[in-house]
């Protein structure tokens, strides 16, 4: 591969390359891999859309990988937009220019990098549509609201020759990284179940709110986007969007995406599970204003073992921890979160270990993004396939709990071979979106 190719022509090599169907190298890029100098003609221009909470904090790293320009910022909210605007004027010393729509930005050529911050039920169109654009993407997990989506998504970033850089930074951490080697050495001996659990109360109590006025400067129309039409509730809206179907999944998508993916990364899962069985509904608080299930269970099976799922809106957990994952083998048991992860050994078959974290994860995926999207050999940390499985994952749980069915997902034929949970594969879009 020639680095002395210029950026753009060596983009649209790649985007070439990949089109017709070559294979570009599937080099891991080491976690902890710094940043190279880049040349001054060499800069990378990037764009939020969506700037309130996660998409910023992502834009933030972004801006760290030297040579990078913040050029323009989308949001349907001109409160937000402006006092993140003014925000990158201070942090970067320029004004990035201003959208309520996310297509004008496509448009222009100077972009080279689109962030997507968005809640999930836009993630779809906006990727699809920036990848079509010829722009890589750093889209924040779950990929999508629904398994349909996912597989656009997928089929977007091959046929267009995309870096795409999923949100799941866990993929990024050291701790994550020596846990698996620690499994894959068996020493656990034989695993038979792998407990995951995420018990978290914000955004999933909501009082019941009237419906009302759309606030100023909101776009609500445009927040809606693809899903249906429905006058403004100030308890549907920002941050608490993810307890509604119509935009997000509930904590087994937004914290499942992270722990489910090390649960199937640690046991080596490369299929969809023999069967998936769920129970879950409003129990802790049975007002609850939210759609997901304040108290869910989902168990994934496979020929040797199963994965659980349980998550709560009552935040005291196994271990002192409200939310992680537990490996339970023969010789031992391993536990893990964001903090730490350790070893209870099972009658002194083991020693006890005790590992912490040692990077940042969050700006190590956006510097390996950021150095997938300049070189073009090596694959994401995260990449789109990865974000893609674990967001179906979580997606086939709540559709097992929607439906009170025992199900098996056919990925290849895109079918549960059950009406009633192949009514939620593919979302129907609101005129004029399409999927
Ligand atoms: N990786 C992580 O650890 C992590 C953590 C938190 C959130 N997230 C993910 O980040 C995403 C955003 O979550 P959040 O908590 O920041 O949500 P949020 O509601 O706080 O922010 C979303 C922003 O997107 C804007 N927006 C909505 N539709 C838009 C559109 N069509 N065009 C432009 N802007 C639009 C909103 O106005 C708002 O400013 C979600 O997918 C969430 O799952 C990831």
């Amino acid at each position: 591969m020639n680095y002395e190719l210029t950026r753009r022509a060596f983009l649209r090599q790649s985007a070439t390359a990949l089109a017709a169907g070559i294979l570009l190298p599937n080099t891991l890029y080491a976690v902890t891999g710094s940043p190279r100098p880049v040349a001054a003609s060499d800069r990378l221009n990037v764009a939020l859309v969506g700037c309130r909470s996660m998409g910023w904090y992502d834009l933030s790293d972004i801006m760290k990988y030297p040579g990078t320009s913040c050029v323009a910022l989308c949001d349907i909210d001109s409160g937000i937009l402006s006092n993140r605007a003014a925000e990158a004027e201070k942090n970067w010393g320029k004004r990035p220019a201003c959208y309520g729509d996310y297509r004008r930005i496509l448009e222009r050529d100077d972009v080279d990098i689109i962030i997507i911050g968005t809640p999930d039920h836009w993630h779809c169109k906006i990727a699809v549509d920036a990848c079509s654009a010829g722009k890589d993407v750093y889209v924040e997990k779950p990929l999508a609201n629904s398994i349909a989506e996912c597989d656009a998504m997928v089929a977007a970033a091959q046929r267009y020759g995309r870096v795409v850089q999923v949100g799941q930074q866990q993929r990024s951490a050291n701790l994550w990284h020596s846990m698996k080697e620690y499994i894959d050495s068996g020493a656990l001996g034989h695993i038979g179940r792998v407990n995951v659990w995420a018990n978290f109360t914000y955004a999933a109590i909501l009082n019941p709110a009237m419906d009302g006025p759309v606030p100023k400067g909101v776009d609500f129309d445009m927040w809606l986007g693809p899903a249906p039409k429905r006058s403004f509730n100030a308890s549907r809206f920002h941050g608490s969007w993810r307890m509604f179907w119509d935009y997000g999944g509930g904590l087994l998508t937004d914290w499942g995406v992270h722990l489910l993916d090390m649960a199937l990364w640690g046991m080596n899962v490369k299929d969809m599970p023999q069967r998936v069985m769920a129970a879950g509904g409003n129990y802790v608080y049975p007002n609850n204003f939210a759609e997901t299930f304040d108290t869910l269970s989902v168990t994934y099976q496979f020929p040797q073992f199963l994965i659980q799922w349980s998550n709560m809106t009552i935040e005291s957990g196994p271990y002192g921890r409200n939310y992680g994952l537990e490996f339970k083998g023969t010789n031992g048991t391993l536990i893990a979160n964001r903090e730490s992860w350790e070893v209870i050994p099972e009658a002194g078959k083991l020693e006890a270990k005790l590992v912490k974290p040692s990077n940042n994860d969050h700006l190590d995926h956006t510097n390996n993004f950021m150095e997938c999207v300049k070189r073009r050999d090596m694959q994401t940390a995260c990449p789109i396939t990865n974000g893609s499985f674990c967001a179906k994952y979580a997606h086939i749980g709540n559709i097992a709990a929607r439906t009170h069915e025992m199900l098996t997902y056919d990925d290849a034929k895109h079918t549960f071979h059950n009406k009633a949970a192949d009514h939620f594969i593919t979302p129907s879009y609101r005129n004029p979106w399409k999927l």
